[in-house]
């Protein structure tokens, strides 16, 4: 890890709580992991999985009122839903607070919760590495798409936008068109 990663760990181990800063870890090195099997750059794998959730050190209407002051526009679904807020504004905040330039790093944070049809191989280590990651919570399904995700992650992909359409409809909650348009594209790509 460069000393400028090991900067930025420790200071989001002081600005994120406990927990969320134990999940950024295992998807940094979930990420990693997966770079690591599928060829892909281990730095901004590490750098994306480190600063993905770095808009969450503020609460929703914090987090709204910075998308404010950085002129990020919000979505009706982001509005409807501010937990899917924190994604666009960490990359916001990836490039301006903690001098991150690489566009694909950046992009990788904007699109861990949706994902998007087309994703680029950074972009599916990080949707998929926030999903699977050590301390995620056991829930049905996550065992297989961890036994799968090594070999095929877009079917990874595929299964974990679905499980979680599939939650959100029947918990009763808005799905974000963005997630529906992720699983579409990789069931058919199956
Ligand atoms: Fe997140
Ligand atoms: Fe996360």
């Amino acid at each position: 890890m460069t000393e400028k990663l090991a900067a930025i760990r420790k200071e989001l181990k002081k600005k994120l709580k406990k927990d969320r800063y134990e999940h950024t870890t295992g998807v940094m090195y979930t990420a990693a992991s997966l770079a690591m099997c599928y060829g892909e750059d281990i730095e901004k794998a590490l750098t994306a999985g480190l600063l993905h959730d770095c808009g969450k050190f503020a609460p929703p209407g914090e987090q709204i009122k910075l998308c404010e002051k950085y002129g990020i526009e919000l979505t009706s679904s982001e509005l409807d839903m501010p937990a899917l807020i924190h994604a666009k504004l960490g990359a916001c905040l990836a490039e301006h607070e903690y001098g991150i330039t690489d566009r694909e790093t950046l992009d990788a944070i904007t699109y861990h919760t949706t994902g998007r049809p087309g994703m680029t191989m950074l972009e599916k280590i990080i949707y998929i590495a926030d999903y699977i990651e050590p301390n995620r919570r056991e829930i049905p399904g996550l065992a297989e798409i961890r036994g799968i995700v090594f070999q095929d992650i877009d079917r990874a992909v595929h299964l974990s936008a679905e499980q979680t359409v599939q939650y959100l409809s029947s918990s009763g909650k808005t799905v974000d068109p963005m997630t529906v348009n992720t699983c579409e594209f990789y069931k058919n790509r199956r």
